[in-house]
């Protein structure tokens, strides 16, 4: 079963890969539901709400801030590069999905990349929606103003109780139905919609691989669950 799903990977040529907060554990960014994860006591529940920022959005920006700043000092580990390794192999039929909004997939050089629950490294207009970069974390004084229209802006990222980007949604779905092998790596598979991207892939007759040191409710769908890390699982199935 390991070395067909190795050939499967190797001869695919639309491979679709989905990436949660497993994939960045081994950069030393905290998981969401590991208690490593608390800020000051909080959970990221009482936090990442559009209530807590309405509430009061200096304490959320203020743990915004302290979480860019770690994501900064963190670099991509192998399991990122060897991913932005498959999309050269691949070319256009490979797709990479997060639900990380780290920005460490796209520093080690994913380009073909939906970030779906948006970025930590960048800041939206509370009015116009322009979006625009933060500063360096050591000259980033919160909360940010647009550069267009003054306005205060609030993190980039979607929020427990807010839609995901529907294109982005619907481009996803379409690159997973319509894959020959699809990739979960590191997610819990707890939060919707990402979490049915592998269901989706594997009820359209896609090859389903989940690489995650622990069991989730994917794993019973899974054709291969590899109890692995997701470098040491990334390196197996790609050497
Ligand atoms: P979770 O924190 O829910 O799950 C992390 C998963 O990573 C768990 O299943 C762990 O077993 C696994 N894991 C831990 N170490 C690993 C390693 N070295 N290699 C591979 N896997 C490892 O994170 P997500 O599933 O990403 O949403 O959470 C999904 C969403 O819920 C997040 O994007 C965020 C959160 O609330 C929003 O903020 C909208
Ligand atoms: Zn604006």
């Amino acid at each position: 079963m390991q070395e067909t799903a190795r050939k499967r990977l190797q001869q695919a040529e639309r491979v679709t890969v989905l990436t949660g907060a497993g994939i960045s554990a081994e950069s030393g960014v905290p998981t969401f539901r590991g208690a490593g994860g608390l800020w000051e006591g909080f959970r990221p529940e009482e936090l990442a709400t559009p209530e807590a920022y309405a509430r009061d959005p200096e304490k959320v920006w203020r743990w915004y801030a302290w979480r860019y700043q770690q994501v900064m000092e963190a670099e991509p580990n192998e399991a990122h590069y060897l991913l932005a390794r498959l999309e050269e192999e691949k070319g256009n039929g490979f797709l990479l999905v997060t639900q990380n909004v780290d920005g460490l997939h796209h520093r080690a050089g994913s380009r073909r990349l939906l970030e779906l629950h948006g970025s930590i490294t960048r800041a939206r207009c509370e009015r116009c929606g322009h979006r625009q970069p933060l500063p360096p974390p050591d000259e980033f004084e919160p909360p940010p103003y647009c550069e267009r229209c003054g306005s205060r802006m609030r993190p980039d990222v979607v929020w427990f109780g807010e839609f995901l980007d529907a294109d982005l949604l619907a481009r996803a779905e379409r690159a997973f139905m319509t894959s020959e092998v699809a990739l979960v790596i590191g997610t819990s598979a707890v939060v919707e919609p990402a979490a049915s991207l592998g269901r989706l892939a594997k009820a359209a007759g896609a090859y389903l691989i989940e690489i995650n040191p622990e069991a989730t409710p994917l794993t019973p769908l899974a054709d291969l669950s590899l109890r692995a890390g997701a470098a040491a699982g990334l390196r197996w199935l790609l050497e």
